[in-house]
Order: C-alpha cells, then sequence, then structure tokens
C-alpha cells in the first residue's frame, strides 16, 4: 500500500459506526462520508443516498479508461458490530493499534479492513487511467443490521451490472485464498410470550397460572436439532445436497475436527467436527442467540422474550421457512397466552463454480497471491447477496480474513500483510473482469 493509506484506513476505523443499537446515526453518517471522500479524491463521483431513514449508502462511479467496458459493483459495510464488553479489548476498540502484525480494531476484519483493499484497488487503477471496467461503488451501514436499504436500491438500479465483487469473507487459511460460492441464509426472530399482565407471587399463584417462560422453553424445544445434530423436515425444506464434485473438492481442504478444535468449541454429535463443511455449507440450523425473562427471586414470571436464528442452506426459501418457523412457535402456545414474533430475512446464496466472472476472479487471486485458490461456502450471511443474484449480476465473494480475527467479538484484527495481498488480488480480478462477457 501506497504510504498514508494504512494512516487513511485508521482514521476511518477509528469512527465507531455502529449499527447495532446504541450507536451515534452521526457517526454512520461521517464514516459513510469518509468513504466518499476517497472515491472523490481518486476523481470519481460519489453521493449519500438514503432510503427510508436508513443508514446512508455510499453510491460511487469510478469510469473505464475505455468505451464498452463491463460494468463491475464493488461492495462492503461501513458499519460494525457493537464492540461489546470494553473490558475484554486489550486496546481500545476505535483506537486502532498493530501488534504482532495485526490491527486490532472494531472493523478491522469486519468489514473496513477487509474491504478497505478492494476500494483502493479501483482507486488507483482509476487514477492511474488502467481501470478497464466501469466501477460502481456500493458501502451499506446496515449489513450487521439486517437493514433494508441496500436491498431496496439494488431492486430499484435498472443499470444493471456485468457482476459484483464482494470483500467480507474470509480466506480458507493463510496459505489458501478463497472465494465463497455459498453463503447461508437467515430467519432472525425476536419472540415474546406474554401470560398475564404482571409477574405474580410464586407462592400464592404458582401451579395455577401459566409461566411466561416455561412457555417460551417449550415452544422453542422442537426447532432443536434431533439427537443426530439434524432439523426437523419442515425446517429442512428445499435444502439441496451438495454435488459429488462439490464433497470431493471439500475433501482437499482443512478437515472440519481441526476448525472446530481451533476456536476450543465442543462438537454438537460424534461426527459434527468431520461434517462441519456439509452441516455449516448445504443445511440450516437453528439456534437460540439470547433468552430474558423473570428474576432471581420467588415469581411467576409474566412475559419472557427470547431472540432466535434459523440459518439457511443455499436452495431454501425464506419466506417459506419463516412461516414454518411461525407455525411450529404457535402451535406450543397455550390458550389465553400472547405471543408476538418479530422476524426479519436474509436468502441464501450459491454461485455455479464455471461462471465466467468466478473463474476469471480465480484464476486472478491465484496469479497474484502464488497459492491455489479454493471454492468454499461459508456458514454466515451477507444479505445483499442473494439481491444481486436475484437482479441477475454473478457475485464474486472473497476477502482476506482468517477464522481467528474474532468478528464481532473483542480484540477483532486482521493481519497487516493481508492489506497488500487483498489490494494485489483485487486489481488484479478489476483488470482481469475486462473480458468478462457482457449482457
Ligand atoms: N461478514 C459477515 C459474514 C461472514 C463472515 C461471511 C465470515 C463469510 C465469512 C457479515 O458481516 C455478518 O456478520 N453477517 C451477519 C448477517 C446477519 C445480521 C443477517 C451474520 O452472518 O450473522
Ligand atoms: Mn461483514
Ligand atoms: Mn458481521
Amino acid at each position: 500500500m501506497q504510504p498514508g493509506r494504512l494512516e487513511e484506513l485508521y482514521e476511518w476505523l477509528r469512527i465507531p459506526s455502529i449499527s447495532t443499537g446504541g450507536g451515534d446515526p452521526a457517526d454512520l453518517q461521517r464514516a459513510a462520508e469518509f468513504a466518499a471522500g476517497i472515491i472523490r479524491r481518486a476523481g470519481g463521483e460519489a453521493e449519500l443516498a438514503t432510503i427510508n431513514g436508513g443508514n446512508p449508502l455510499v453510491i460511487g462511479e469510478l469510469r473505464a479508461n475505455s468505451e464498452a467496458a463491463p460494468t463491475v459493483i464493488i461492495y462492503g459495510h461501513y458499519d460494525v458490530q457493537d464492540p461489546g464488553p470494553l473490558d475484554a479489548w486489550k486496546s481500545p476498540p476505535f483506537e486502532p493499534e498493530l501488534r504482532e502484525g495485526r490491527i486490532y480494531a472494531r472493523g478491522a476484519a469486519d468489514d473496513k479492513g477487509n474491504f478497505y483493499p478492494l476500494l483502493l484497488a479501483a482507486c488507483e487503477l482509476a487514477q492511474s487511467g488502467e481501470l478497464p471496467v466501469n466501477v460502481r461503488v456500493v458501502i451499506e451501514g446496515e449489513e450487521e443490521a439486517g437493514g433494508e436499504s441496500v436491498a431496496a436500491w439494488v431492486a430499484a438500479d435498472q443499470r444493471g451490472a456485468d457482476c459484483a465483487i464482494v470483500f467480507d469473507s474470509a480466506m480458507e487459511d493463510q496459505q489458501t485464498p478463497a472465494i465463497t460460492i455459498g453463503l447461508r441464509g437467515c430467519v432472525s426472530s425476536m419472540i415474546t410470550v406474554k401470560a398475564q399482565p404482571r409477574d405474580l407471587h410464586s407462592g400464592l399463584y404458582g401451579g395455577s397460572v401459566q409461566n411466561a417462560l416455561h412457555v417460551l422453553q417449550q415452544i422453542l424445544v422442537p426447532l432443536l436439532a434431533d439427537s443426530e445434530g439434524n432439523l426437523c423436515d419442515e425446517l429442512r425444506a428445499g435444502a439441496e445436497p451438495p454435488s459429488a464434485a462439490e464433497l470431493e473438492s471439500w475433501e482437499k481442504l482443512r478437515p472440519g475436527q481441526e476448525m472446530l478444535a481451533e476456536v476450543a468449541a465442543t462438537p454438537l454429535t460424534k461426527n459434527s467436527g468431520e461434517d462441519f463443511r456439509r452441516r455449516n455449507g448445504a443445511e440450516p440450523s437453528f439456534e437460540v442467540n439470547w433468552i430474558e425473562g423473570g428474576a432471581p427471586r420467588t415469581v411467576v414470571p409474566a412475559q419472557a422474550r427470547a431472540y432466535v436464528t434459523v440459518r439457511l442452506a443455499p436452495g431454501q426459501d425464506a419466506e417459506q421457512i419463516e412461516a414454518e418457523v411461525h407455525r411450529m412457535l404457535r402451535r406450543g402456545v397455550p390458550d389465553g397466552v400472547e405471543i408476538e414474533i418479530d422476524s426479519h430475512l436474509a436468502t441464501p446464496s450459491l454461485f455455479a463454480a464455471d461462471l465466467p466472472a468466478i473463474a476469471i476472479a480465480r484464476d486472478a487471486i491465484s496469479r497474484a497471491s502464488g497459492m491455489e485458490t479454493a471454492l468454499i461456502r461459508s456458514g454466515g450471511s451477507i444479505p445483499v447477496v442473494a439481491d444481486f443474484a436475484a437482479a441477475g449480476i454473478p457475485v464474486i465473494v472473497s476477502g482476506f480474513g482468517l477464522a481467528d480475527d474474532e468478528i464481532h467479538a473483542p480484540n477483532e484484527s486482521f493481519v497487516l500483510d493481508h492489506l497488500d495481498l487483498s489490494e494485489r488480488c483485487a486489481r488484479e480480478i478489476l483488470l482481469a473482469l475486462a473480458a468478462l462477457p457482457q449482457e
């Protein structure tokens, strides 16, 4: 990276652009404007777009050096997760610090630091007159919050694009860059159970009245995985088994047991470690993320809440599974008890390995890095990817994070050297996409 660029990234990281609650809208605005400034200084155009009062989108254009060039969208998100308990951070989350070759900061890997080299590669190619594709920059500020602005923008943009590049994912390992061809979707639900108007004395009323925590726990049980670790057929509807060729390609990657051991996790079942790639890439899963209710004293809780998520495998329909989740939850609610369910959806995605954009990017990353590029699936979700796919835009999902970057947790970090590695790969992808067949 050019001198001064690391400081520029640090400046971006210093803005606490938290979208997951408790963030200051002015900081989100500042982080968006900061990104727009980078594009403008490279000679491009950039503006902020706000849709239905959401966090601003950064929409930019960097023009190709020739007529009739393909159009490539580059996407990243400037919003970050809440940093969580500050005393768990070795250095403050919004004061980037370099330690042992890693940049520590909230957003260092997810996604400012991961996306920045892609933005930089496009800006520098544009400035030197070498950019062979039109680049449309889309940077959103609601990715971590399940916001709808970017989906609305993609659906409304009649111009379309020949492909999109999303840098918000990870390498397979430090010796293996990757393109993430599969991402899971998500049905996230906040559930509120109300048994009666107020908490009651558990001696005077307990045994004769409904307990909201009991009801909540009971309605969640049918959604849990069985003893083999599988969800029920209703929640698995539409999940497509991976092809023999894909299963074979996974055999060449690091064993799943190792990936669980790396984070000191306890496997769900005897073979969920060795089956990790299929389970997290091609199967849905259900998690209770949070539960609240009652108090550590003798009360019958009147109200209880839970936040739960079903991750969807490629092939599954988010609205269909949402309806199933609601049906399963409501089925177990006793007469007289009220339930409210508020859900948000993200559609899963899967791209064919032989799509021209994916094949071109894979070769480009291998050339620029000198390492063989793997095609992998991630169990995580990047909602906009399915929105691009629905608009007929193939998506190259990549990035240079690692499994131990601790995204969403305290002490998030990004390997310093991966900024250069990523920029080299991004530059090579953009140059190679000149050969992309156009609509
Ligand atoms: N960048 C992550 C997802 C990710 C991480 C994909 C690593 C591939 C590899 C993204 O910012 C994220 O956290 N997404 C949320 C989406 C949710 C709020 C709908 C997720 O997966 O929980
Ligand atoms: Mn991200
Ligand atoms: Mn994230």
